[in-house]
């Protein structure tokens, strides 16, 4: 079966992810999670203290890009890949609040975009990956043959991330939840670099109202149907 790329975007916490594994189960794909990069060097810029509350020191941040390496290491367990900061597991760290307060900032800036989009591109380099974002159809990978972005309503996103957060054990409210949901819709569809827009060639799902099976349903056949038209 021919090997294809497969880009998936949109909004925050609209359940890419989810799908992007499923899919890369289902056709042993590699699946990269673009957003845990971003959130990676996030938890590096909190941890030197390059940014907190109303302050964020971006130079400083970009001249130490070079001290940061990201890794993924497949966890059989799990079933998937996770994120590791200079050779440090930090996936559990990285999908707190706190780090989805500032990851927006750290996504504007130009220097960790290219660093990042520069080491997503070799990752899918072989084709046969899943990668899943905010511009991966449209500046990572602009000739990926399945494009697809997701959306549903910010209320069903927040709702859906809070469960998440509260099952994990993490302290959280609905509604800064909510709010964090708004909020990085917003930096992230208006930044000047990549922002977060549909490219031309996907193809739009609003998952408001599906469950998680007829979603899949629905993408494995999209999926399928595409890489059969190009067999
Ligand atoms: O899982 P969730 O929807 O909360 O977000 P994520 O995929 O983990 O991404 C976290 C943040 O990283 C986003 O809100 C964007 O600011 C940034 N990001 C980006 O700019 N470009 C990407 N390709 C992926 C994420």
């Amino acid at each position: 079966m021919r090997k294809i790329t497969i880009a998936i975007d949109g909004f925050s916490s609209t359940g890419k992810s989810t799908i992007a594994k499923q899919l890369a189960n289902k056709f042993q794909y590699v699946y990269v999670d673009s957003g845990a990069m971003y959130r990676a060097v996030t938890l590096y810029a909190m941890q030197k203290g390059f940014i907190s509350k109303n302050f964020f020191n971006s130079d400083k941040l970009i001249s130490d890009l070079i001290k940061i390496n990201l890794t993924f290491k497949f966890n059989p367990v799990l079933g998937f890949a996770e994120m590791y900061l200079n050779n440090t597991n930090i996936e559990k760290e990285i999908r707190t609040l706190e780090v989805s307060k500032f990851v927006s900032k750290v996504a504007e800036i130009s220097e960790v975009r290219r660093k990042l989009v520069e080491q997503q591109q070799q990752m899918g380099i072989n084709k046969g990956v899943v990668m899943d974002g905010r511009d991966i159809g449209t500046v990572v990978f602009q000739n990926a043959e399945l494009k697809l972005f997701i959306n549903a309503s910010a209320e069903k996103r927040a709702k859906r991330r809070f469960d998440e957060l509260i099952q994990r054990g993490d302290k959280v409210t609905f509604d800064e939840i909510l709010k964090n949901v708004q909020y990085r819709d917003h930096v992230d569809s208006t930044r000047e670099d990549s922002p977060l827009i549909i490219a031309e060639d996907a193809i739009e799902i609003d998952n408001s109202d599906m469950t998680l099976e007829e979603q899949f349903k629905k993408i494995y056949k999209i999926t399928l149907d595409k890489i059969n038209e190009l067999s």
